[in-house]
């Protein structure tokens, strides 16, 4: 756990990129249902898209790109519908595995990996592993994430640090904290991006994105393309960030 958390808390002005963009991938469902074919139909769709975004990423700069995959509350979906996602995990990552490699991604995966099948973390780890040395593009993909789970999972080993003596309460201030965070290697994100209309977070990066730029988009995602991306990526450059400072 050697990195610390680059955390941006300075005022940069208008003009500059995000580095780091996070998407709350969302819409699948509802595309699916449009064309009349069950839901899974749409998260099919919604793996192409993903592919695309990444591929999209260098050329416009963004050198972290974090998506939200399945976050801890999907469970309460249909055994059907949790499982064919599990399958379609397993399929992205077998199939897209050499391609990441190949096109210089480094993918992370974050969020607690506890509950999710043995298969699927080994394929999880051999990615991670496989792709440890690219740093083109910083691919993240948050599966059985929940921001409160993960500060949850963060304070429980903090407070097993200073149970067994090796850290201070004294010690536990918001960068010790953010080390102990499944994101401990990546920057904040500085724009959020969520699609499908919903304008609420459901969970996602809830410490990351405290001066995250919100993005609201009425695209479904699998609609959602190369092209709406740049667009918001571009109009982040306009925006002012003053994280709690007045503007020079
Ligand atoms: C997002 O699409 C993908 C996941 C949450 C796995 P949804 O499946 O939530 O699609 P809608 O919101 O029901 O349309
Ligand atoms: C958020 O979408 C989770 C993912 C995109 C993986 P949801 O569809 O689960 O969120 P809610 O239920 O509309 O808030
Ligand atoms: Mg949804």
């Amino acid at each position: 756990m050697a990195v610390v958390q680059a955390t941006t808390t300075e005022p940069d002005g208008e003009g500059a990129g995000p580095r780091h963009v996070a998407v709350i991938m969302d819409g699948n469902g509802r595309w699916a249902q449009l064309r009349g074919r069950p839901r899974l139909y749409g998260h099919h769709a919604g793996v192409r898209r993903v592919r695309e975004i990444v591929e999209a990423c260098p050329a416009l700069g963004v050198k972290y790109l974090t998506v939200f995959a399945f976050s801890t509350e999907n469970w309460k979906r249909t055994q059907a519908e949790v499982a064919g996602l599990m399958m379609l995990f397993r399929r992205y990552i077998t199939r897209e595995a050499q391609d990441l490699l190949k096109n210089g991604v480094r993918v992370r995966f974050i969020g607690d990996r506890i509950r999710l099948e043995p298969r699927l973390v080994e394929l999880m780890d051999d990615l991670e592993l496989l792709t440890q040395g690219n740093d083109r593009v910083h691919l993240t993909v948050a599966l059985n994430y929940g921001g409160r789970d993960e500060v949850t999972r963060a304070a429980r080993r903090l407070a097993y640090e200073v149970e067994q003596g090796r850290l201070s309460h004294r010690d536990v201030d918001a960068e010790t904290l953010a080390r102990f965070l499944d994101t401990h290697v990546l920057p904040d994100p500085d724009l959020v991006i969520r699609t499908s209309g919903e304008a609420r977070i459901s969970n996602f990066l809830l410490w990351q994105s405290a001066y995250a730029e919100y993005e609201f988009v009425d695209t479904l995602w699998p609609d959602f393309t190369r092209a709406e991306f740049a667009r918001i990526v571009h109009g982040f450059a306009h925006r002012n960030r003053r994280f709690g400072a007045v503007s020079a």
